[in-house]
């Protein structure tokens, strides 16, 4: 079968370090077609950096990396550096890229990618606050329907907040964005909180990474390492979890994720619930499904496979 063509859109962020190694070490079933960076975790300025510096820790420095949007659509920009530290990929030591940022906006080479591919053959992958792929059907609103599946991290119901009570960080950093997106109606895949905090990084684990005696293991491991300080204190969670891979390791092995097909709405107006993922688990209402969102993941399956992967790095 074909490798699936797509566009991850990120912020990294350790997490979305970890899903782009994963993407780039799977060829046979990802096709990159670029990747779009967009202010989130940290400042634009060092997410489309940190994007560059993971595609050469992969060895791929010919991927193409886009600058995109530097704030929410609407709202001053939220960022995570409590979780991810100062430069958004603490923890290893990694040189500065020497490989180019795409001239382009990367709104537009959203925008013209799905234009130039057949309808239906391009797959975007948001794994950070929504922004950019809002800004492009804003301005595009004919791609909508030319988006083969929007497989994205973010949104919560049963885990609730990890930035707010109620609000999962991507979603709650620009919920206008995601209320775009949600509404789309493009085929939508939800990895919310519900499934990635099932995806954890526990020392065995770590250690597997360890012992693939690679700068690749060696710096997911320390990235993990450093980032999982967040939800042990907050969760008591026994290390991190891996948020963003849970999008690239579904293009790879759907089987391992299981979900229902509902209805998703995003809170974009109470102060007090804003960015919560308003998600019809129990088909309660009588609002259309639009998402198919995700509940369970058997985590040892996706930790062999990304073990696996990592390793051909
Ligand atoms: O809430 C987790 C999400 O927020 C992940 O994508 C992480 O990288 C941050 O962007
Ligand atoms: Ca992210």
């Amino acid at each position: 079968m074909a490798p699936r063509k797509i566009i991850i859109d990120t912020d990294p962020g350790q997490d979305d370090a970890v899903a782009i190694l994963l993407a780039l070490a799977s060829p046979q079933e990802i096709e990159v077609l670029g990747i779009t960076a967009v202010a989130g975790n940290v400042p634009l300025a060092l997410t489309q950096k940190n994007a560059r510096m993971v595609c050469e820790l992969a060895g791929k420095p010919e991927t193409l990396v886009f600058a995109g949007c530097d704030a929410p659509l609407r709202r001053k920009l939220t960022t995570a550096e409590h979780v991810h530290g100062k430069t958004g990929l603490d923890g290893p030591t990694l040189p500065d890229p020497t490989m180019p940022l795409q001239q382009a906006h990367a709104v537009d080479f959203i925008i013209d990618t799905l234009r130039g591919h057949d309808p239906k053959t391009v797959t975007l992958c948001p794994v950070g606050p929504l922004t950019n792929i809002a800004t492009a059907l804003r301005k595009a609103p004919d791609i909508a329907d030319r988006i083969q599946e929007i497989v994205l991290m973010g949104g919560a119901y049963f885990e609730v907040g990890n930035i707010t009570p109620t609000a999962e960080f991507n979603i709650y950093v620009d919920p206008e964005a995601a209320g775009i997106v949600f509404a789309c109606g493009a085929p939508l895949t939800v990895m919310p909180l519900d499934v990635t905090h099932k995806a954890l990084v526990t020392a065995k684990r770590n250690a597997a990474f360890r012992a693939l005696n690679s700068p690749v293991g060696d710096a997911v491991a320390l990235m993990t390492e450093f980032y999982e300080r967040f939800d042990r204190e907050k969760y008591g969670t026994d290390g991190a979890p891996l948020h963003d891979p849970c999008v690239a390791a579904y293009l790879i092995r759907p089987e391992l994720f299981s979900g229902r097909f509902i209805n998703v709405e995003i809170e974009t107006s109470s102060d007090l619930t804003l960015g919560m993922t308003v998600a019809d688990w129990w088909g309660v209402s009588d609002r259309a499904p639009n998402a198919t969102f995700m509940g369970q993941v058997d985590s040892d399956g996706f930790f062999a496979l990304l073990t696996e992967r990592l390793g051909r790095l």
